[in-house]
C-alpha cells in the first residue's frame, strides 16, 4: 500500500473524534490536506476551524469551511495535525512544512491533540528527520552557533520565509534521547521563536495508517 493511502486512512479515522458544532484546529501538510478533504463532506457539523498556516486557511476556505481568528475562537476541543516523526510517547518533530509556530500554538490551545500519520513516521529515537527551528532573521547566526555547540548541524532552509516573517534552520544529526529536556533547553536560546519538537505538549492520540488498518496509540 502506498504512503499516501496510509495517510488517507489515518486522516479519515480522525473524523471519529469530531463532535457536532465544534470548532477545531487544523494542521498543515499533505496528511492534514487529506483530513480537510474529509472535513469538506461533513462541514455542516462544524462551527468553524482555526488554521495553522496560510496554506491551510486557503484550503479550508476553498471547501467552504469558515476560518476563525484564534484570538476570538477560544479554547479548542480538538486539534488534528500530522508530524514528520513521532516516538512511542507521542513526542513529535514537526515543521517540515514550515508552520511549526502556529502548530505549536494550536497544540497548546487544544484539549485533545490527535496526530494523524502514515506508519513511516513512527521511530524509536527522534532526530533522523532534521529538527526545524524557526528563528528571528537577525539572530540566525547566533542560533546556529548555539546549535553547533549542542552537536547539531544547522542548515538555513533556502528561499523560505515563514508566515510570521522568520527563517528556518533545519538541524541535522540530532539524536534526541531526552525530547522534553532538549525542547526546554532550546526554548531558552535568544532568537529562537519555536522549536519543532513537540514533547512538553505531545500528541494525546496517534492514528497511524498502516497497510492493515489504522493503529491507535495513546499518550501515557
Ligand atoms: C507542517 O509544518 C508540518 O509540521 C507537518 O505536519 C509535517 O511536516 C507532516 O507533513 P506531511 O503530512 O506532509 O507528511
Amino acid at each position: 500500500m502506498s504512503t499516501d493511502s496510509m495517510k488517507k486512512r489515518a486522516a479519515e479515522a480522525a473524523l471519529e473524534y469530531l463532535e457536532n458544532h465544534t470548532i477545531l484546529g487544523v494542521g498543515t501538510g499533505s496528511t492534514a490536506n487529506y483530513f480537510i478533504d474529509n472535513l469538506a463532506r461533513i462541514k455542516h457539523r462544524l462551527d468553524g476551524a482555526v488554521s495553522s498556516s496560510e496554506a491551510t486557511t486557503r484550503r479550508l476556505k476553498s471547501v467552504g469551511i469558515t476560518v476563525l481568528n484564534p484570538n476570538t475562537a477560544g479554547h479548542l476541543p480538538l486539534y488534528v495535525d500530522s508530524a514528520d516523526e513521532t516516538n512511542q510517547q507521542l513526542h513529535l518533530i514537526k515543521g517540515g512544512g514550515g508552520a511549526l509556530t502556529q502548530e505549536k500554538i494550536l497544540a497548546a490551545t487544544s484539549d485533545l491533540f490527535v496526530c494523524i500519520a502514515d506508519r513511516s513516521k513512527l521511530v524509536e529515537i527522534l532526530g533522523t528527520f532534521p529538527l526545524p527551528v524557526e528563528v528571528i532573521p537577525m539572530a540566525h547566526s547566533h542560533v546556529r552557533r548555539e546549535l553547533l555547540k549542542r552537536g547539531g548541524q544547522p542548515t538555513l532552509r533556502k528561499n523560505v520565509i515563514t508566515d510570521n516573517g522568520n527563517l528556518i534552520l533545519d538541524v541535522y544529526n540530532m539524536q534526541i534521547l531526552e525530547p522534553t529536556k532538549l525542547e526546554a533547553e532550546l526554548n531558552n536560546i535568544a532568537g529562537i521563536v519555536t522549536v519543532g519538537l513537540f514533547a512538553l505538549r505531545p500528541a494525546d492520540v496517534l492514528l497511524l495508517g498502516t497497510a492493515s488498518g489504522v493503529r491507535t496509540i495513546r499518550h501515557f
